[in-house]
């Protein structure tokens, strides 16, 4: 008989070339229930190898009683950029302030000047992320041009559709026109996050003066309104809902299994919260009890992703009288360590926020990080959770200078790895401006519907 070596040859050709290890990131680590000692082998194309012990002698750098993380994937942000206004962020400055807040990925929104319903206008975005980005920036399209949208789904990360006017956004589709949108956008496979607020039931007053009378003019019937233009979407869309407001939005999207994001503010703040037009934001802040119900339904796990919806406005612009003061609240550098503060103090745990803040999102952008786990890009945090801060809005790093969490505990990470390279070492950004436009890896049907 005569021995096959044509196909010995082509097996061994065909063995993958195994990249070798460049570093090992040592310290403790939430994994398979509970936080243990681990060694975190990254290879030279900046992949997690192993998690375990390892014994080959690449640099090893050891974190001590500090615990590493997945960094983070923020869903929602927006950097205004291009168009401006530049006193209120950048791409660059944006994407700094979310490296040191933790977060190796953000979905940048449509809403900058000119809006980018266009392929061109993507475009001259994406060449604005190259060169200035310190992270990756997935970038979402709007879909209001009928005939720019199969192009925009073979170059956006995700579309974003405005049922309702806010910042950037003159006027919406009206709501009976949406279910024929959305079968459209079911068969371009692109995720879909719709900002779900039904204009036709916002009421009096007409010109609010603080945030209760905010939430009185845009109230939760007009979310919930919203939600309900989406019942029957098609079930291949990957649907979305953006920033949520109260428990019943919960319920309501778990029961149809749509995916859903909560963001910091309408989790910790509430009409109470701060006086003045700093706490102006669209879907408004709601009550105490409906804040209190949100916070309940995420600490039991039942909020699939947070997302910062980072809204910077220029300084000046908080101190307008309320009615004439823009909508939008920053939060992309203070997402992820107000949670973890939260967990210091023992309100939630640390594999909600987890999972919340670094897995479920960046599933749902199709990309391969946000666990620690072999095959991962080696975007890692670390933390140490006796190391606490009181945020100051000056301190912080968007162009905007202010927080509606002005004075409030955060644990800011110590280390953020990207690709296994520290880009932030002791609290201060060290990276370089090496961010990519990244789009989905997913083949359609392969991530599904929201676990
Ligand atoms: O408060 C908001 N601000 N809500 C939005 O939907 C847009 C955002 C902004 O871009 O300022
Ligand atoms: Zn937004």
């Amino acid at each position: 008989m005569v021995p096959p070596p044509a196909r010995r040859a082509r097996s061994r050709e065909a063995e993958p070339v195994r990249p070798r290890t460049a570093s090992i990131l040592a310290g403790r680590a939430w994994i398979g229930g509970r936080l243990q000692p681990v060694e975190i082998a990254i290879d030279e194309d900046g992949r997690i190898q192993s998690v375990g012990k390892v014994r080959v002698g690449a640099p090893r750098h050891d974190v001590g009683d500090a615990v590493i993380l997945p960094a983070a994937t923020d869903l929602h942000v927006h950097f205004r950029d291009p168009g401006g206004p530049a006193d209120a962020e950048s791409l660059a400055t944006g994407t700094v302030a979310a490296a040191l807040g933790g977060v190796a990925l953000v979905g940048e929104m449509p809403n900058t000047l000119p809006p980018v319903t266009d392929v061109a206008t993507l475009e001259e975005k994406a060449a604005r992320v190259r060169g200035h980005a310190a992270i990756d920036v997935l970038l979402y399209a709007s879909p209001t041009v009928a005939r720019e949208r199969v192009a925009l789904a073979r170059t956006a990360g995700a579309f974003k559709l405005y049922l309702s006017p806010t910042t950037g956004i003159a006027a919406a589709p009206p709501l009976d026109s949406v279910p024929g949108l959305l079968r459209e956008l079911a068969e371009l496979d692109l995720p879909l996050s719709v900002h779900a607020e039904d204009p036709g039931r916002f009421g009096a007053p007409e010109r609010p003066r603080d945030a209760a009378e905010w939430d009185a003019h845009r109230p939760v019937p007009a979310e919930l309104a919203a939600l309900d233009s989406l019942a029957n979407a098609p079930v291949r869309l990957r649907l979305h809902v953006a920033h949520i407001t109260t428990a019943r939005d919960v319920a309501r999207l778990r029961e149809r299994a749509i995916s859903f994001e909560a963001t910091p503010h309408h989790l910790l703040l509430s009409v109470r919260s701060a006086p003045g037009s700093l706490v102006k934001v669209n879907p408004p802040l709601r009550s105490e009890a409906e804040r209190v119900a949100l916070w309940e339904a995420f600490r039991r796990g039942e909020v699939p992703c947070l997302a910062s919806d980072h809204a910077p406005h220029p300084a000046a612009e908080r101190s307008l009288p309320f009615d004439r003061a823009p909508s939008g609240v920053p939060g992309v550098e203070t997402m992820l360590p107000l949670l973890l503060s939260r967990v210091r103090s023992g309100e939630v745990d640390l594999p909600t926020v987890i999972r919340a803040a670094c897995d479920r999102p960046a599933r749902w952008f199709g990309q391969p990080h946000g666990r620690i786990a072999p095959g991962h890009r080696a975007h890692l945090i670390v933390v140490d959770f006796r190391s606490r801060t009181k945020l100051e809005g000056k301190r912080l790093h968007s162009a905007c200078g202010w927080t509606p969490f002005e004075g409030w505990e955060a644990i800011l990470p110590r280390e953020h790895y990207r690709d296994g390279v520290r880009v932030v070492d002791a609290g201060e950004y060290v990276g370089s401006p090496n961010g990519r436009v990244v789009r989905p890896e997913f083949a359609h049907g392969k991530l599904g519907r929201p676990d």
